[in-house]
């Protein structure tokens, strides 16, 4: 067999202008690497989103997987519409509507389902109204050709209104798009002023991304609609399963009709490989776990105020957080990825943050806690940084 030719890719015309990004990336300090392997070495985990511990304590459930969904699939082999298997999603998505009381329907990512929903509600005469600091999947959505779309200052209803106001008479629906808890700074978005205008506007649609949410707010852990009784107002309510789920997926809950017209019309869900049933199988009981969480769920709230309360003086910005996301601003890439250096060399891994996730000047860790922490944890983290 001969050897296969390899491509010498280093100074060549075909990657000369990719390599001048990433030059520019370097000298701006917001290069990104592949991180080394970590796992299992003892370290204080704040880069994930594990925020209720499931996956770490995945072997817990490995037995009572074993036992009910065994048999699952480790693949789909087609898109959703032409899946021969429907069982394990149909029941997953009948467990959803009993949880939320309406429709769901089961999406490959969070990104997948931003980007799909966002694209089938593009029909003419939609006109979206994002919060700025929405994710970078509901933006790749808005940002294809011929989207109108007008952004409201982040978690400003008043700035919201008046972009209503503007569009209410041109518009044949104006589609709001906010996130429950903001990623980056862990902040809650103004969900009672939301729905109040969704209610003065009639042409108004809310599409809530509880991603942060999902498993963390409510009694059942529904996400922060369900905890300020808000489920019932919010047209579209999208979640994602990487992340408390212990999973991976999404799922949005929504009305019948509009559940029939996303399968007909969100392409991520229409034209690629359905996630295998194993997987969904596998967030289908981690649904179930999450539901009876309220424990870790409080005590996880716990820890975020401890370490909220600890770092008030030491001028990261951390009080603007409402949640178990903790940003700590350094303000510049390079402190950034310092301070995130310093802290793995004691045990602590945290995420430098750096553009184009945050606007410049925003740069920061992001601390990210789950409910397996303790509060020496929390206390050793603050003195750390306070240092
Ligand atoms: C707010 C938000 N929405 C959507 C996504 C995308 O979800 P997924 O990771 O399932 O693609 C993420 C995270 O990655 C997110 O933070």
């Amino acid at each position: 067999m001969s050897e296969p030719e390899i491509m010498n890719a280093e100074n060549d015309l075909r990657i000369d202008g990719f390599s001048a990004v990433l030059d520019d990336y370097e000298r701006e300090g917001r290069l990104r690497h592949l991180p080394p392997h970590r796992a299992g070495q003892g370290l204080i985990d704040l880069t994930g989103n594990d925020y209720l511990g499931l996956a770490a304590r995945q072997e817990e459930f490995r037995e009572e997987y074993a036992r009910r969904f065994g048999e699952a699939s480790m693949t789909s082999s087609a898109s959703r519409l032409l899946a021969t298997d429907q069982k394990i999603y149909a029941d997953y998505e009948g467990l959803l509507e009993g949880l939320y009381g309406r429709p769901a329907l089961l999406f490959n990512s969070g990104y997948h389902a931003n980007m799909g929903i966002t694209r089938a509600l593009a029909l003419p005469g939609t006109v979206f109204l994002s919060d700025k600091l929405i994710h970078a999947s509901a933006i790749d959505g808005l940002r294809m050709k011929g989207t109108e779309c007008d952004r409201w200052r982040h978690n400003d209803p008043g700035h919201l209104r008046k972009l209503l106001e503007k569009y209410a008479g041109k518009a044949e629906r104006m589609v709001v798009i906010a996130e429950s808890v903001y990623s980056m700074d862990g902040d809650l978005a103004p969900l009672e002023e939301l729905a109040a205008l969704r209610e003065e506007f009639p042409n108004m649609l809310l599409y809530i991304d509880e991603a942060h949410g999902f498993g963390v707010f409510g009694k059942y852990g529904l996400g922060l609609a369900e905890e300020r009784g808000l489920l019932g107002k919010i047209d579209i309510l999208m979640a994602t399963l990487g992340k408390a789920g212990a999973s991976a997926g999404a799922f949005a809950v929504t009305s019948r009709r509009m559940k029939d017209y996303l399968v007909n019309a969100a392409r991520p869900l229409i034209f690629s490989t359905a996630l295998p049933p194993a997987n969904v199988a596998w967030s289908h009981l981690m649904t179930e776990k999450i539901t009876g969480m309220e424990k870790e769920r409080r005590h996880l709230r716990e820890l975020a105020s401890r370490l909220r309360a600890g770092l008030r003086d030491a001028g990261g910005g951390s009080e603007i957080s409402g949640s178990q996301i903790v940003p700590f601003i350094t303000g510049d890439a390079r402190k950034a990825t310092r301070l995130a250096a310093k802290l793995e060399a004691e045990g602590i891994l945290a995420s430098a943050i750096r553009r184009p996730t945050v606007p410049p000047g925003g740069e920061r860790l992001r601390l990210s806690l789950n409910a397996l922490l303790s509060e020496i944890d929390i206390d050793n983290i603050t003195e750390k940084l306070k240092e």
